[in-house]
């Protein structure tokens, strides 16, 4: 190995450190790409662009959202998995990034290694709906026409993976009952399907039903929190309309591939918080039902925590209910 004074070390280091200290200095210097697993209009979609509208301002650089659907959102997560840890893409994602290990024995990702975790956005409660000519007209008769007509009735999701999935099964479990599930890549054409006429039940996030909920769309028989939403203050829970315990709540966060720099996720990370917290995003998530949440969940150690925690919670049931895919 050629001999190298101490000089000529210490001047590459300090090369080294000025050129790194230049890349978090100029980041991000073009467009950062948010991936979405789901179709474009949907839940997922609506929350990604509204954000990424705020994320642009604070970044100074387009944040453009990539919709890359399939498999409830693990083609998105493979593909974020594998994608250059340049600090130019990241994803958005929910409850199925603890879901996924279960229902996808052959997974190609690792929720726990695969990503740096930048931090959580939204809380959003589900809302049970169905078509607008559906026989039954609140959720008693929904409960008794369900038992009675199960094999006639279809149920709308977004794939195994998907809160919709989860969701309707939650439901078919509570019944006892199984309808005949119809996949779509995502619940922005679900709901397309349900306002056409050509599915009966849907359950899925207010992001996309609340305006649908007023505009009488839609039949719709409760939400899907225990505790009543202040956007929708006279609908009942589906737990105190005798689903006992019946609970789904979704949770967002964003990720981005690992080995991502970590002074880059810093940067995202503080306009993640700004964008949190800017008018345009509280508002429209305010009218959509959805919740932002506290500042102590807007960072990577807590998304990190909740995601394990998640996986250690849903894997025992949903491999106690035989709920996967491969
Ligand atoms: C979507 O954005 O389409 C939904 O979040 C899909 C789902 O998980 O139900």
């Amino acid at each position: 190995m050629a001999f190298r004074p101490p000089f000529t070390i210490a001047l590459s280091l300090l090369a080294l450190s000025l050129a790194s200290g230049a890349q978090a200095a100029d980041y991000p210097s073009r467009a950062i790409t948010l991936v979405v697993p789901f179709a474009a209009g949907g839940p997922t979609d609506v929350v990604a662009r509204t954000l990424g509208a705020e994320l642009s301002k604070e970044l100074g650089q387009p944040v453009v959202v990539e919709n890359r659907t399939g498999a409830g959102g693990t083609v998105a997560a493979t593909y974020v998995a594998n994608a250059q840890p340049d600090g130019y893409t990241y994803f958005i994602h929910h409850n199925g990034m603890a879901t996924a290990t279960a229902l996808y024995p052959a997974l190609k990702f690792d929720p726990l290694k695969s990503f740096e975790y930048v931090g959580e956005v939204v809380d959003v409660p589900m809302t049970l709906l169905a078509r607008k000519n559906f026989p039954p007209s609140n959720m008693a008769e929904f409960i008794q026409y369900a038992k009675a007509n199960a094999d006639k009735i279809n149920l709308a999701n977004a794939g195994p993976g998907a809160v919709s999935q989860l969701c309707g099964s939650l439901l078919q479990q509570a019944l006892g009952v199984k309808f005949t599930t119809i996949p779509y890549q995502g619940t922005g054409p679900a709901m397309s399907a349900l306002l056409g006429e050509q599915v009966d039940v849907l359950c899925d996030q207010t992001t996309q039903t609340i305006p649908h909920i007023q505009a009488g769309n839609v039949k719709f028989y409760g939400v899907t929190t225990l505790q009543r939403i202040s956007k929708l203050p006279d609908a009942p829970t589906l737990d105190e309309q005798g689903l006992k315990g019946f609970e789904v709540k979704v949770w967002h966060g964003i990720y981005a591939p690992a080995g991502t720099p970590a002074q880059d996720i810093a940067v995202f990370n503080k306009a993640l918080k700004t964008a949190l917290k800017s008018p345009a995003f509280t508002s429209k998530m305010a009218d959509l039902g959805a919740e932002i949440v506290s500042e102590d969940r807007q960072t990577p150690e807590s998304l990190q925590k909740w995601v394990k925690s998640e996986i250690d919670k849903w894997t025992p049931v949903l491999k106690a209910e035989g709920m996967n895919v491969n």
